[in-house]
């Protein structure tokens, strides 16, 4: 996630912004920069890199003079890694420096727009046109330029804005991205989070969507969109910086838990257009679709499990044979694989040794070759044919969450894409998925709504040494990354089990008191799986049942219920996760597991 830092005030700015920026490191960044009111001009300096690549530039602050000024980290997500995509960019004239956070949907239309009336852009990213249209629009009010911003801009931001012709102002909003405002004595700040100002003040006010702050040394304005002063009320702080850079939450994972709507809207929402999934990232023609032969999803962990939802789903939505491979695995097996064979990577780091491996054989095989990945310029990203992006953000718990949440949307995005293109889905089937889909985040914020239900059931579990779960299809796909959230964090034994396999051996090991999570959530496979969890009932185990809304009978078979709410079956699964990814945390919290570090493991895996 990007992060952001502004300061008007008496100091010498440029040591305050690498010192806020230092604060927000945490957030995940490849590059970073400043932009400072020099007296002149509107001076930027910015660098790809490691923070201290930025400040060995500016000597610690001291060959940048200036007492106004804005910094920003970068997480890429529109362009590369690289100087030129770094913040903060400069409209044509250099009237205007930018920093942004947030994923700006229609840029692509705005730039094409702004490019035909002689606008030149030097970077890749959405950000840039910012820069641009705020100079198209500067009419002299800078109030009344920033709204007609507003109402241009679709999509995320959170934004720290100079002018050259307010040269004592930072100019600041948000929308769908986090912006506060920290109070000082004869100085303020702009920071997208609290550690990057709790040295300097501990006042802050929180800004609702679309509200606008004119902000000066002495002064702090927040407007509402019909430019009304709004009265903001203080707010202060009374957290340590560890519990501000977890947003107050207590461990990085349940903050992660918590932000999936976020996540999934900005994976979703940009690829529906006019009521059709477009993949504007791939290059893959509907004529080269038609002839793939086979699509093979490979993946290690967390992201392994994405494909076995996406072998269910994509096989049925395009009609073409999907097989699931271990990355770890598949070079040693000797895939069949064509020039009309779709390999699909999925890693969130994009540095995972195993799948970086299979990509490469894949390649050499002649395959073509498609990644998912979170982490823009990475190794997956640069080397695969295609890319789509996950733009779940930095994730920094070991644990993955936000980042399997929103590879199994893009999936999803890819199934409904492909069978479109095929010609395998209807107008109305389509319709129906692009509802849904659109409603996945709300959905999942509801299903966080209950969180508490789940804390109160791992309270009565957490001491227990082993846990089954248990699914027919899609569910048993959620159960086996049920399972691995469970005892990666925990640490207690924990299967999951195809809930009609079971009797071929596993049952054996059910006895009095052994905890099953049964996870029934396809309607037309309900009754069979409720025959399995009679069966585990019969040999006395505790069972946690987990379903849709409208299947209350479940309460008949099992002895406590979560419910989530309808959707097709098919995305059911991004729903299902939830409770689980919860369940874990909750467990591992109970006793007193490091959860954001959990023992043996590391975020992301370069050895084979
Ligand atoms: C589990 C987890 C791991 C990763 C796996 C692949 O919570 O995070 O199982 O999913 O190591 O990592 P990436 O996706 O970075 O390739």
């Amino acid at each position: 996630m990007c992060g952001i830092v502004g300061y008007v005030g008496s100091q010498q700015v440029a040591p305050i912004l690498l010192d806020g920026l230092s604060k927000l490191e945490y957030r995940g960044y490849d590059s970073a920069g400043v932009a400072v009111y020099t007296g002149e001009q509107l001076e930027v300096v910015k660098a790809k890199g490691r923070l201290e690549i930025l400040r060995d530039m500016l000597d610690g602050g001291r060959n940048l003079k200036g007492t106004i000024g804005i910094g920003h980290t970068r997480w890429a997500t529109h362009g590369q890694p690289s100087d030129v995509n770094s913040h903060p960019h400069i409209s044509s004239s250099g009237r205007f420096a930018i920093v942004h956070n947030g994923i700006i949907e229609n840029y692509m239309q705005l730039k094409n727009r702004l490019m035909e009336k002689g606008f030149a852009f030097a970077s890749e990213t959405d950000s840039e046109v910012i820069a641009q249209l705020i100079e198209y629009y500067y009419n002299g009010d800078i109030l009344d330029t920033v709204v007609m911003l507003q109402n241009s801009l679709e999509g995320s931001y959170a934004l720290g804005i100079l002018c050259l012709d307010h040269p004592d102002e930072i100019i600041a909003m948000r929308k769908d991205s986090p912006l506060i405002v920290g109070l000082g004595e004869g100085e303020n700040f702009i920071a997208s989070d609290i550690p990057a100002i709790l040295s300097y003040t501990r006042d802050i006010y929180h800004l609702e969507e679309k509200e606008i702050v004119v902000m000066r040394a002495d002064e702090v304005k927040v407007y509402d969109t019909s430019k009304e002063l709004v009265d903001k009320e203080v707010f202060h702080v009374d957290w340590d910086v560890s519990a501000a850079e977890k947003g107050g939450y207590e461990h990085f994972m349940i903050k992660e838990i918590m932000e999936q709507p976020k996540a999934l809207t900005d994976t979703i929402k940009p690829r529906i257009q006019d009521g059709e999934v477009v993949l504007d990232d791939i290059t893959l023609t509907k004529d080269q679709l038609e002839k793939v032969d086979k699509i093979l999803i490979v993946a290690c962990g967390s992201a392994y499990h994405t494909g076995i939802v996406a072998k269910y789903v994509i096989e049925g939505l395009t009609r073409k044979p999907v097989e699931v491979d271990l990355a770890s695995e598949f070079r040693y097996r000797d895939p069949i694989l064509t020039e009309h064979t779709l390999v699909v990577i999925i890693s969130q780091s994009g540095e995972t040794a195993d799948t970086l491996a299979a990509l490469r054989y894949a390649k050499q095989q002649g395959a073509r070759t498609l990644a998912i990945v979170n982490v823009v310029g990475s190794s997956i990203a640069k080397e695969s044919d295609d890319v789509i992006y996950t733009w779940a953000g930095p994730e920094i718990a070991v644990a993955t969450t936000k980042a399997y949440s929103c590879q199994l949307a893009v999936l999803y995005l890819l199934g409904v894409y492909v069978g479109r293109q095929l010609g395998k889905i209807s107008d109305e089937e389509n319709l129906g998925m692009i509802r849904e889909l659109l409603a996945l985040p709300e959905k999942v914020a509801t299903v966080l709504e209950k969180k508490e239900d789940i804390q109160y059931f791992a309270s009565r579990h957490y001491a227990d040494k082993d846990v089954f779960f248990l699914g027919r299809n899609l569910d048993y796909a959620v159960c086996m990354e049920g399972s691995l959230k469970l005892k990666e964090i925990s640490y207690i034994h924990s299967e999951a089990y195809a809930a009609g396999e079971l009797k071929h051996g596993t049952i054996s090991l059910i006895e009095e008191g052994t905890l099953v999570v049964a996870v029934a959530t396809q309607d037309r496979l309900f009754d069979k799986t409720m025959s399995n969890v009679k069966e585990v009932k019969a040999r006395g185990a505790e069972v946690l049942g987990l379903t849709t809304e409208h299947n209350t009978r479940i309460n008949e078979t099992t002895d406590f219920q979560f419910y989530i709410p309808e959707t097709l079956d098919i995305f059911l699964p991004s729903l299902a996760i939830v409770p689980l990814q919860l369940f874990g945390y909750y467990m591992a919290s109970m006793k007193g597991c490091d959860i954001d570090k959990p023992r043996n493991l590391a975020k992301s895996v370069t050895v084979e």
